[in-house]
């Protein structure tokens, strides 16, 4: 029998994207189905881990045995994930937050007026960089979607947001990133990892970043 490589060890994931309100009727979001993050979820849960998903609106079901957190909009997801973050040894945020959100939720449908809309649009709280700042020793991995120049920006994030490690999601094919049942990533590390996932169902991309993660979380308990 294999041997259960995260027992004992708690995993908060974040998945999906976000909604971010405008009035009744209308929201912005983003092209994420939850399908990244539910995988590294459910990998987690395989490998014995205590397991938490944060997860934005989206169709998937959860395994049994995974405690998941419903949110609507990034300040709901910021706060689910500061809320649960101390006592974590691993942290995924896979989810694809928005950037912007409306200054102003309308309480009642907006009416058509004549002419263009303008809608005022502030800044969403950025939790990964929130979490940077907290950390004490979990291991915190971010995500990145990127269409161009990977590597450079992905290597950019890891460091502004203090990361542990960055997956970089190239979007550019449609067969993998938002949606896809495959995805293909980098996995690259502050300790020096720089390892290329090609494609791969996101189940399979999951387990490999586990395996990737464990080498690196491994030698910090050393
Ligand atoms: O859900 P699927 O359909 O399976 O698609 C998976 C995916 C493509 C969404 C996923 O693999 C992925 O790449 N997720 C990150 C997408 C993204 O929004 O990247 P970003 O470069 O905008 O953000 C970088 C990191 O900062 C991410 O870890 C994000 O969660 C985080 N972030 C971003 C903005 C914000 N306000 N707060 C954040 O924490």
């Amino acid at each position: 029998r294999e041997k259960k490589m995260l027992t004992g060890k708690k995993v908060l994931v974040s998945a999906g994207p976000t909604k971010e309100i405008i009035d009744p009727v209308r929201f912005l979001s983003n092209h994420s189905t939850g399908k990244m993050g539910f995988a590294l979820a459910e990998a987690a849960h395989q490998l014995g881990a205590e397991v938490t998903l944060v997860t934005g609106p989206v169709q998937l079901e959860t395994v049994e045995g995974i405690k998941r957190i419903d949110v609507v909009s990034a300040e709901e997801m910021n706060k689910a994930m500061l809320d649960h973050f101390a006592g974590q040894d691993i942290v995924i945020k896979t989810a694809a937050v928005a950037d912007y959100m409306p200054k102003k939720q309308y309480q009642h449908k907006l009416k058509k007026q004549p002419g263009d809309l303008q809608l005022e649009m502030v800044r969403t709280p950025d939790i990964l960089k929130g979490l940077g700042e907290k950390k004490t020793t979990q291991y915190l991995v971010g995500f990145a979607a990127e269409t161009r120049e990977i590597e450079r920006y992905g290597r950019e994030k890891l460091e502004r947001k203090q990361l542990d490690a960055i997956v970089i999601n190239d979007i550019s094919s449609m067969e993998t990133g938002f949606g896809s049942d495959d995805n293909a990533v980098h996995f690259i590390s502050k300790q020096g990892a720089n390892v290329t996932l090609p494609q791969a169902s996101k189940q399979r991309i999951a387990e490999q970043l586990f395996t990737e993660i464990l080498k690196e979380v491994e030698l910090n308990d050393r």
